[in-house]
């Protein structure tokens, strides 16, 4: 069964062809980063203007590199919430639109089931149930994965996503934008023991498996205004900063997944979410001590379609769909399924 899949939850337009939950055919991901990289962060009236302006020829580029009429198309799927909802709204009345027109059948899907099925494209796949790690920069949750449609959140952050905290500390000393790529790149040619950021340690107060990034982010911020009270902002080292700050923003969640791993008994952890292409959260969870880490492909770590025409399968195969009246929504209180 070949899937179309439809990603417009933020600022990448995507879409893909995934043959039987498994094979991807294609997937095309156009990232309008360029567009809101003079805002430093995600404006979301030019996000849903671009998707409307895009949705049509990425939806035929990823038919055309997979190689396929839309008539050999079986299923359509697309994100339906979390995220904008202008630019959910864009994919979800695409897919509907052309799943309608060619009477086929659609299903929408959720965002973070979604990122958590990225690393069913790995061999072998893991199986479930497993640990999740979803950490990008609108969400960052630890929950347990019993199936590609069921997960019990364990934690999660009490304040900024993981990605959100990258993105704020490259904003304020201007290394780029969005900013986790660039710390990681910088990170590499620094030393993580320059700077003793603080690792919030919440088990007390909080669930066992929350995390906090505000703390870090301020003690990371303050640093820089330390430097320039002093008037020696040639003394900041950026790599410095950017490998303590990351060294403290991975064994934050290194803590909470301990103790996810304690409280379960599952010892299989499976990331997604941009934020696991980190490579320096990659090497220490590959490090973790009687914990197996499974990673997605780093172009499958991020949005894209690929993922969901993938769920979307799950979902099709097995004769659930949903109803063409399905509305985007922009949160989600528990997790509901389709
Ligand atoms: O999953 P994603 O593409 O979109 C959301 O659903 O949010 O994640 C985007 C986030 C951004 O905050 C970005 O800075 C972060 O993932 N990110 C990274 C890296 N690559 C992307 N963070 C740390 N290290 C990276 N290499
Ligand atoms: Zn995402």
């Amino acid at each position: 069964m070949k899937v179309l899949g439809i990603e417009s939850s933020c600022d990448e337009c995507a879409a893909a062809v995934v043959e039987d939950g498994v094979r991807i055919l294609s997937n095309v991901v156009a990232t309008q980063i360029p567009y809101h990289a003079a805002y430093r962060g995600v404006v979301p009236e030019i996000a849903s203007r671009k998707h409307t302006e895009w949705i049509y020829d990425v939806c035929a580029a990823a038919l055309r590199d997979a190689g396929l009429e839309s008539a050999r198309i079986d299923g359509v799927a697309a994100t339906g919430r979390p995220g904008l909802t202008g630019s959910l709204l864009v994919g979800l009345g695409f897919a509907k639109a052309f799943a309608y027109a060619r009477g086929l059948p659609f299903v929408s899907c959720d965002h973070i089931l979604s990122h958590l099925y990225a690393a069913q494209f790995v061999q072998p796949p893991p199986a479930y149930p497993f640990l999740g790690l979803l950490v990008s920069g609108g969400h960052t949750l630890i929950c347990r994965v019993d199936s590609f449609d069921a997960i019990d959140v364990l934690g999660g952050t009490v304040d900024d996503a993981a990605g959100e905290a990258f993105d704020k500390v490259a904003r304020h000393f201007g290394w780029g934008y969005p900013g986790g790529k660039f710390v990681d790149a910088l990170a590499a040619g620094g030393d993580a023991e320059a700077f003793d950021f603080p690792v919030a340690r919440l088990a007390r107060k909080g669930r066992r498996c929350d995390v906090s990034y505000s703390g870090l982010k301020t003690a990371v911020v303050n640093q820089l205004e330390q430097f320039r009270r002093r008037g020696a902002p040639g003394h900041i080292h950026p790599p410095d900063i950017a490998a303590s700050f990351q060294k403290a923003a991975v064994e934050t969640l290194l803590g909470a997944l301990s103790n996810a791993v304690e409280d379960t008994g599952i010892a299989t952890v499976v990331s997604g979410g941009g934020v696991a292409a980190n490579s320096y959260l990659r090497e220490r969870l590959f490090r973790l001590a009687g914990v197996r880490c499974i990673f997605p492909p780093p172009e499958l770590c991020g949005d894209n379609a690929a993922m969901v025409a993938g769920i979307g399968y799950q979902y099709l195969s097995r004769g659930m769909t949903s109803p063409l009246t399905v509305a985007p929504a922009a949160r989600v209180k528990a997790f509901q399924r389709r």
